[in-house]
């Protein structure tokens, strides 16, 4: 409905974010400018003060000049944090399933740690960097349960489609549908199945997409990859995770989770090694 008819949500106030976090965020930022605009607290350089910032430019002369509202400055830090940690928390809990389904994964994994952590002392770029195996289990992670399921994209222009007699006309919503592909079997062979070796080769171009693509492709991908690594890097070695049930994947999603891909039940079974099994 948010997708295909946003109107319809404008029009009858249809909540998609709890009114209690909505209120608990924008409360927050509101105070955060306030206590900045009269110098109670100091200027960080940070997010909220580039925000700031532009809020000052505004040209009131020009009527087609964007208002940056407190409103806008806590919605645009809700995103950052919705991309921040939603996304990388949601895909460590469906592979943390995966590997308690799949211990031999878990090994290789923790083996690949182990030669990394020897080679280059502590955890640091380049280590992050030599862990090709960890790579591929995030990227089938990723392809299995991409935390947005589908970007969409209205059409600016009209557009018809290659080899067909259609035409998109402008004002289209568009919705890419990065989970379909992803588990199509056309492209990816026993595509339900959780198997990191496939990708020792490439995909066709084109149909995955976790993080987007075009233009207003995820700006936090870098950081996004170093900071599941690095988590991985640090818990694998000291910790062996078990299924709390005997279940494999693909695991089922929480249908009631209103913006990323969550795991209905993300329970697994954490046990300390000790240091003979590190
Ligand atoms: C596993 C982790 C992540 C995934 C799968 C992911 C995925 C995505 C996707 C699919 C989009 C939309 C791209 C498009 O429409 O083509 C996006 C946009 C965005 N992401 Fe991420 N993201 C992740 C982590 C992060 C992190 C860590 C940050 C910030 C620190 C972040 C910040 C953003 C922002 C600000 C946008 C909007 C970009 C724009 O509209 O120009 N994301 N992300």
């Amino acid at each position: 409905m948010r997708t295909f008819w946003p109107a319809f949500v404008l029009f009858f106030k249809i909540r998609i974010i709890p009114k209690k976090t909505h209120d608990f965020f924008f409360n927050v930022v509101s105070n955060v400018i306030k206590e900045r605009e009269s110098g109670i607290q100091e200027k960080r350089g940070d997010f909220i003060d580039m925000m700031m910032a532009l809020k000052d430019e505004r040209d009131d002369d020009d009527e087609d000049d964007f208002r940056i509202t407190d409103m806008v400055i806590a919605g645009n830090a809700f995103i950052i944090f919705l991309g921040g940690f939603e996304t990388t928390s949601s895909t460590l809990a469906f592979l943390f399933l995966e590997l308690a389904a799949q211990p031999d994964v878990q090994e290789q994994m923790r083996a690949e740690i182990a030669r990394a952590l020897a080679k280059h002392g502590a955890i640091t770029s380049d280590m992050l960097q030599d862990l090709t195996y960890m790579d591929m289990v995030i990227q089938e992670t990723l392809r299995l349960y991409p935390p947005f399921p589908t970007i969409q994209r209205v059409c600016t222009r009209p557009y018809q489609l290659p080899g067909r007699d259609v035409i998109i006309p402008p004002g289209t919503i568009i919705l890419f549908p990065t989970l379909g592909l992803h588990r199509d079997e056309q492209y990816f062979e026993n595509a339900s199945s959780f198997t990191p070796d496939r990708w020792r080769r490439s995909p066709p171009p084109g149909v995955y997409a976790p993080f987007g693509d075009g233009p207003r492709y995820c700006i936090g991908k870098r950081f996004a990859l170093i900071q599941m690594k690095c988590c991985l890097a640090k818990l694998l070695p000291r910790v062996f995770i078990s299924p709390v049930t005997d279940r494999r994947g693909p695991f089922p999603v929480d249908l009631k989770s209103p913006m990323t891909l969550h795991p209905a039940d993300s329970r697994v079974c954490l046990s300390l090694l000790t240091p003979t099994q590190c």
